[in-house]
């Protein structure tokens, strides 16, 4: 199945069942996403689940509602306020992130993955997140969930981490120009609450016609990796 038809199947699918989460726009609402809020929230669901991250979610944007209002915060505030998620130098690294966009460009984030890879605690998972997401570039964002599905829609075998440049070349290929946000999110709540690592719900997937591995049966194996 050509990849344009694959997404226009999932962002109708998206458009159905998009999660509603504290972060996002729900699809077919004009409005773009906040980039400080979709900022926060990717370096919050780093190392934590949808439903741990809520609640810091609620109580970090309360608090400091815009990245010049964290930027300004006590660093001793902000890390007791991130007490219990863990991976303490991402908040060190949030704090010097909201600095640097405060203080060298006016507030705003950048809008490119070049400019956001350049600031502090910004990789290229997290780059692309928001690229996609908050300024709905077409970049193709990777995470374990994205990895899972595209391993089964194309029944790849090859064990993680070997495949990931085959993984994502794939998952690459599936990125539209429009709406390239919307996907990446659909590609991530397919992950989650459809294509899921155990007893996936095939019967009701939007790709369940064109999914490689339902086909052969393999879904619940893949993807494989590699023993430690
Ligand atoms: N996990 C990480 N980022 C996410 C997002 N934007 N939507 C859903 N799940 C996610």
């Amino acid at each position: 199945t050509d990849p344009a038809a694959l997404s226009r199947v999932l962002l109708g699918w998206y458009d159905r069942h998009a999660r509603a989460l504290p972060w996002r726009v729900p699809p077919g609402d004009d409005r773009r996403p906040d980039p400080y809020r979709i900022w926060l929230s990717e370096v919050m669901l780093q190392q934590t689940t949808v439903a741990a991250v809520k609640d810091y979610f609620h109580k970090f944007t309360t608090r400091w509602p815009t990245v010049g209002a964290l930027a300004a915060a006590d660093d001793a505030d902000v890390m007791a306020a991130w007490a219990g998620l863990g991976y303490y130098a991402r908040a060190r690294n949030l704090l010097k992130c909201a600095r640097v966009v405060t203080d060298d460009h006016d507030g705003r984030f950048p809008e490119d993955v070049a400019g956001l890879r350049a600031l502090p605690g910004i990789g290229p998972y997290t780059s692309a997140a928001i690229a996609a997401i908050a300024f709905d570039r077409a970049e193709t964002v990777v995470d374990g969930n994205v990895e899972r599905v595209v391993a089964r829609l194309h029944d790849i075998h090859t064990p993680l981490p070997a495949a990931k440049p085959e993984l994502t070349a794939h998952a690459a290929d599936l990125t539209p120009n429009e709406r390239p946000g919307d996907h990446a999110q659909a590609m991530m709540d397919l992950g989650a609450t459809i294509c899921t690592p155990r007893n996936p719900a095939c019967g009701i997937c939007p790709w369940r016609e064109p999914c490689m591995a339902r086909a052969r049966g393999t879904a619940a194996l893949l993807p494989r990796k590699t023993p430690k």
